[in-house]
């Protein structure tokens, strides 16, 4: 019997589990889930908008892995930090190891700043509406969505995520599993414009079409671009192609479309071209995002304590797919500053670690310690890749990492792994959260909407969740 704990129960946590599950080589597996939340799914859960329901509802796919007998889901166990279990007493009790823990920190932009009041990652605002347990007191429903004006900075997918969440009505977010104070802070916002600002041009960002398109169709929102300010990128110039002769990825062809369609017929001017496309009823007191491209964040600008704007360089395209300065600055007002950067790994305690990288080091998935394979510990998923990549993409990662721990499994089954390490946690003085605790959580969460008169609603604190999770009577 081969016996493998599997670390962090988001999607390759789960992938790593499945594809253990659907091998034939070692028949005979048992997999051990653990996760330092007493909640499973990770990102799926605690960072995939509330209103993208279909990906949401992945969450089916990722339970039915959990629930097969083999597996053992194992919430309420942290791995490598202080109250958890450390990655060497953890090899005691399996034969094998797999960290997918994930990079759950943000990535700061290192200009002055940034850390005003006001002045948040978007990992924070993202944990905020998703009710992760950490976050604790709650920062945005006080006076950051008293902000007229926001700026988000960065152009992937998560700007456009947290962008979508500030310009779109709080009452269609009543129909998600938004926490109840953050869909008052919501209702109450503000926030009228939102400012998407890209460093490089619109054939360097990294959102993808299908979320572009989103911000163009949200009811009570207008999308605003500038033909000037795209031209500026030689790709939207000249749509067939690059000057070499080049192709452009699919993807970017497909955004400039989307850009394009919301300029057409729509007067130049500093960023004050209201987008054709744009859905919203006219003349709205609606809210404006405005898509923004070749400006470069040097200062978070104050006033009062807060808060009041950013000033960003001008850039222009280097030819090479990068940007220069141009010698010009422009100061956007904002009193509330989103900075969708990306995200980072963190060092989890016991475990080699890059920290240029953010990532453990590793050779398909073996944990390399001294640049040499480290018996029985894995990677995979953003800790072993980085934080880049759909969901979907942590499956073929796992896929790899396994393959490598099962052409290790003859070594590895030589030693007796612990009988029961369930046994073993609990007298080390942990206190897991097991399948039938999650599903008490499910319950409570449940409850908890019927009485507002909603669908099912997150518990956002940690004494909510445990007493949940322990509530047999539930
Ligand atoms: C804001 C946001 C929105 C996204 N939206 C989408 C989307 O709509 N569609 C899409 O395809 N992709 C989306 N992605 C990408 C997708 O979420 C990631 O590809 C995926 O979640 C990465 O999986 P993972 O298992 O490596 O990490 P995670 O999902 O982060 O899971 C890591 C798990 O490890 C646990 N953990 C961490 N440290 C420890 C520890 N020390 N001990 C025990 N457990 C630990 C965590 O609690 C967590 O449950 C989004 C990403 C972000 C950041
Ligand atoms: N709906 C979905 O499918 C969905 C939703 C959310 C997230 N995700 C996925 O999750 C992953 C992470 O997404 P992400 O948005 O966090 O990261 P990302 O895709 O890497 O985008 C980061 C953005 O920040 C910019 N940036 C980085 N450093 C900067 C700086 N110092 N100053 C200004 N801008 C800076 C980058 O610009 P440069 O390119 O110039 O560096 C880029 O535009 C991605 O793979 C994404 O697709 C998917």
């Amino acid at each position: 019997m081969l016996s493998v704990a599997v670390v962090g129960s988001g999607p390759s946590g789960v992938y790593t589990a499945q594809a253990l599950l659907q091998q034939s080589l070692v028949p005979d597996v048992r997999v051990h889930v653990l996760d330092r939340l007493p909640t499973p799914y990770g990102l799926v859960r605690y960072g995939v908008a509330p209103d993208h329901e279909k990906i949401k509802s992945l969450q089916n796919s990722l339970r039915a892995v959990l629930e097969d007998e083999r597996v053992t889901f194992v919430g309420n166990v942290g791995v490598g930090g202080a109250g958890g279990v450390s990655p060497a007493r953890l090899a005691e009790l399996y034969h094998a190891v797999v960290y997918c823990v994930g990079a759950s920190a943000d990535r700061a932009l290192s200009v002055p700043g940034e850390n005003l009041p006001g002045s948040y990652s978007a990992t924070r605002f993202v944990s905020w509406y998703s009710a992760h347990p950490d976050i604790g007191a709650d920062p945005f429903a006080r006076d950051a969505l008293d902000a007229r004006s926001a700026v988000v900075v960065g152009v992937g997918n998560v700007a456009v995520d947290v962008a979508r969440i500030l310009a779109r009505g709080a009452g269609e977010l009543r129909r998600t599993d938004v926490p109840s104070a953050a869909l008052r802070a919501l209702e109450e916002s503000r926030v009228r414009e939102v400012h998407i600002v890209g460093r490089r041009g619109p054939s360097q960002a990294r959102f993808t079409t299908k979320e572009l398109r989103e911000l163009g169709a949200l009811p009570g929102a207008r999308v605003v671009v500038d033909p000037v300010e795209l031209a500026l990128d030689p790709a939207y110039a000249a749509p067939d192609g690059l000057p070499g002769g080049l192709p452009l990825p699919a993807v970017v062809r497909r955004n400039l479309e989307v850009l394009r369609g919301w300029s057409a017929g729509c007067g130049a001017g500093a960023a004050g071209a209201e987008s054709g496309g744009a859905r919203g009823p006219a003349g709205d007191a609606g809210r404006r995002i405005r898509l923004r491209f070749f400006l470069r964040p040097v200062e978070l600008l104050e006033r009062g304590g807060r808060v009041a704007g950013v000033r960003f360089a001008r850039t222009a395209p280097d030819g090479t797919g990068g940007v220069r300065d141009t010698g010009r600055y422009e100061d956007i007002e904002a009193q509330l500053v989103l900075r969708a950067v990306g995200y980072r790994g963190v060092e989890l305690p016991g475990l080699p670690f890059d920290p240029v990288r953010g990532t453990v080091p590793h050779a398909a998935g073996r944990v390399l310690r001294g640049g040499v394979p480290s018996p029985g510990e894995y990677v995979a998923g953003w800790i072993k890749r980085g934080p880049t990549g759909v969901i979907g993409s942590n499956r073929s990662c796992a896929k790899e990492t396994v393959g490598s721990l099962l052409a290790d499994a003859a070594a590895l089954t030589r030693r007796t792994a612990a009988g029961d390490p369930l046994a073993v946690l609990r007298e080390w003085g942990l206190r897991p959260v097991e399948w039938t605790g999650w599903l008490s959580i499910e319950r409570a969460e449940a409850e908890l909407g019927r009485s507002l008169g909603r669908g099912p609603v997150k518990i956002p604190d940690w004494a909510g969740l445990l007493a949940a999770a322990r509530d047999e009577n539930r």
